[in-house]
């Protein structure tokens, strides 16, 4: 089958032609985003797979219809990118990712944690200057503090073990308890306990229409004085201005992103000889509390090896039997948004 792969990135192929290599599928790499604009490119081609920062709008998915796709091959887990009813409506499959390597992320964010903490960041250029004081990197022991995660499906459950294994006592919010995590000793909590006991929260729940903001001002004013935020889920779970007044006010220690809400024009793309327009992202940059990554929690050698294995797969059960041959845990529907 004939695959129109969007926002395909040099780093990415290697895995994807891979992955296909004992096919007869036909990859087409895109540079471009998907858009209104560019669904054209995709006149004819069955098959479209896109990744985090493509524009799988209504009308995006109407002119790809049009055009003559019927499956839509995400390269991700999330799905918030997808006008999933509109989909449905025209009959376009969407498959996604729905597991790859759930230690890429989680490790990801205890590494923003560790960052923040010990300050590596700052010590790496400090040494490299040969500036060996110690003032301003002042941090404190994981041993013993309370972290709160909300969520724990896959990613969140892989970071209460690792946050365990500090010995941290990890609190955390789910409408669903995973019993693995029960089974670690997580304490399950109402949003409200797990922000005011809560030295370091952290996100791992999707974005829906009930985490939109989840993370507003009424939720960081709740939150401990000296907090530590950390988000590698999606950018709109979190209020960017809020969050901004909150570290302004000086209520909000220090917060690691790897995502923000208006990512899609900035991440994976080279920008640093252009001026930003977006200056609620420019102002977050400007905290020395403040790191942002640019949604890279996934980026590991074991996740793209995965992405681009079950990318490939869905395909192929589509080529197969359609929508059908795509398993379901894989197929998006909007029974997953309720
Ligand atoms: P998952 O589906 O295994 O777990 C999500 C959990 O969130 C579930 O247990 C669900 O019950 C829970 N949840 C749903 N609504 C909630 C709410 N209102 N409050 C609290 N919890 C809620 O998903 P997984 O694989 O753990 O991924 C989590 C999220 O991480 C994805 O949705 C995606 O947005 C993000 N992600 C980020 C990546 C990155 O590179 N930064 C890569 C992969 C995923």
């Amino acid at each position: 089958m004939k695959i129109a792969v969007y926002s395909s990135k040099p780093y990415e192929k290697p895995f994807l032609d891979a992955a296909k290599a004992d096919t007869a599928h036909e990859l087409v790499y895109l540079d471009a985003r998907l858009s209104t604009m560019t669904a054209e490119l995709a006149r004819a081609v069955p098959a479209v797979s896109i990744f985090v920062g493509d524009d799988a709008s209504a009308p995006v998915l109407r002119a790809l219809h049009a055009g003559g796709t019927r499956l839509l091959a995400l390269r991700s887990a999330g799905f918030n990118h997808v006008d999933v009813a509109e989909a449905e409506r025209l009959g376009i499959t969407v498959a996604r990712v729905p597991a790859y390597s759930p230690y890429a992320v989680a490790e990801h964010a205890v590494g923003l944690m560790l960052t923040l903490n010990r300050k590596f960041h700052r010590a790496y250029a400090r040494v490299r200057e040969q500036n060996f004081a110690l003032d301003g990197l002042l941090g404190f022991d994981m041993h013993g503090k309370t972290a709160g995660v909300i969520g724990t499906g896959k990613i969140g459950e892989a970071v209460c073990a690792i946050l365990r294994g500090f010995g941290c006592r990890v609190l955390a919010f789910d409408p669903l308890k995973n019993p693995a995590c029960e089974a670690m000793g997580i304490e399950y909590v109402p949003l409200g306990d797990l922000y005011a006991a809560s030295d370091i929260v952290t996100l791992h729940c999707p974005l829906t229409h009930a985490t939109k903001h989840l993370i507003n001002a009424a939720a960081l004013a709740a939150m401990k004085p000296g907090v530590m935020l950390i988000n590698t889920s999606r950018g709109a779970v979190v209020d960017t201005r809020a969050l901004i007044a909150a570290l302004k006010r000086g209520h909000v220690g220090s917060v690691g992103l790897d995502v923000y809400e208006e990512e899609g024009d900035l991440f994976f793309k080279d920008l640093s000889a252009e001026v930003i327009q977006d200056d609620v992202f420019v102002r977050l940059l400007t905290f020395p509390n403040v790191l942002v990554t640019a949604h890279q929690g996934f980026f590991t050698r074991e996740a793209c090896e995965a992405i681009a294995r079950t990318t490939i797969d869905n395909v192929s059960g589509f080529g197969r039997a359609g929508a059908a041959g795509v398993p379901e845990s894989h197929r998006v529907s909007t029974r997953l948004l309720k």
